[in-house]
């Protein structure tokens, strides 16, 4: 049976077809084991858990693990949907809790799961989520659950670090860049890591993509900081301004602070008060957006883009090659 004519587009435009076509077809089984893992013998534990599955979401990381996959002779093999189900459904845990520490609304889309239910629902839905990707790890052997904990201790770290303050001595830039590779990069790494490594690829592509993988994550991130700045609509499926919100100062804020020009005394005055209130954070967003960080932020995004690019050198040259450079730049200038 072919799968292709239900298979969901793909996060990322990719040039060979051929190549296309198979990530289509091997996106449709993911998506049905994704369905699959999501179900639980207690009716609203499935309808909690599949909510936020089903809003949509890019499935930005299971592609990149069979896009990784495709460097190795075993990209075909079960082991790598099941690696990048695991990838998804980790991710989906961090958006549960990530949206409780953001008090956020709307998420893919749809009602977040702390606002359609309350944060009680949200928190434990992601700790099951959380167990059925541990669970779904130990298929893949004991090597993959410690970097699957590892990875998810890293994520966790980084979430936690957002909260607090930089320790003496260390810059809020360089604090804030530790966040992000620690919330965002440590799982994308991974997804380029199980990729390689389910796929058959050698121990040096494993390496060199689980190094691309946390730099693209970097990135990834940061692009998602501009575009909480930059975007007026919530297209992106979340309420724009959310960080700025909750007082999470993200790397245009930072570079906007490091400027002592008189012009910015007011936004300066702005970001050092309390941003809940909605005609100071509109205030706030109006003066960032056209302000020079936001492009200081954007080519230190598309730095870090290169960089990344950097480390395929170690891939012999082609269509997955030429895919994977394209995902690098996709990301470094997101538009949702
Ligand atoms: C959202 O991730 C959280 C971040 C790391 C910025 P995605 O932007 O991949 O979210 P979905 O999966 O497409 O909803
Ligand atoms: C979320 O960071 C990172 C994780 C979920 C681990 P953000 O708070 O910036 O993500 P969004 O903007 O809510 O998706
Ligand atoms: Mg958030
Ligand atoms: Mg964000």
């Amino acid at each position: 049976m072919s799968t292709s004519n239900t298979a969901p587009a793909l996060a990322l435009p990719i040039l060979d077809e051929a190549l296309a076509e198979r990530l289509r077809t091997r996106m449709a089984a993911v998506e049905v084991a994704l369905t699959g893992h999501a179900r639980s013998e207690a009716d609203f534990v499935t309808e909690a858990a599949r909510h936020l599955m089903e809003a949509g979401g890019k499935r930005f990381r299971p592609l990149l693990v069979l896009l990784a996959a495709e460097t190795g002779d075993r990209a075909d093999s079960d082991d790598v949907v099941t690696a990048a189900c695991v990838v998804e459904l980790t991710h989906l845990a961090s958006l549960y809790h990530d949206d409780v520490m953001d008090e956020a609304d709307l998420r893919r889309g749809a009602d977040s799961a702390n606002a359609r239910w309350d944060n009680h629902v949200a928190i434990l839905t992601g700790d099951w989520l959380f167990s059925k990707s541990s669970e779904l790890t130990a298929d893949l052997g004991p090597d993959a659950v410690r970097i699957q904990a590892q990875t998810f201790s890293r994520l966790v770290e980084g979430q936690i670090l957002e909260t607090v303050k930089p320790g003496p001595g260390v810059a809020p830039i360089d604090h804030y860049l530790r966040v992000v590779a620690g919330k965002t990069g440590s799982l994308i790494a991974t997804s380029a890591r199980y990729g390689a490594r389910f796929g058959g690829a050698t121990d040096e592509v494993e390496e060199a993509l689980a190094e691309y993988g946390e730099m693209v994550g970097s990135a990834f991130q940061l692009s998602d900081d501009i575009l909480d700045i930059a975007s007026e609509t919530d297209e992106s499926g979340k309420t724009p301004g959310t960080d700025l919100r909750e007082g999470v100062m993200t790397l245009p804020v930072l570079m906007a602070l490091e400027s002592s020009d008189d012009s910015d005394a007011r936004l300066h005055e702005l970001l050092r008060g309390d941003l809940a209130d909605d005609a100071l954070l509109a205030e706030t967003l109006e003066l960032l957006r056209t302000h020079p960080a936001m492009d200081r932020a954007r080519r230190y995004v598309i730095d870090r883009a290169t960089e990344a690019k950097a480390r395929l050198a170690a891939l012999p040259a082609g269509p997955v090659r030429d895919a994977l450079e394209a995902f690098a730049d996709a990301v470094a200038v997101r538009s949702a």
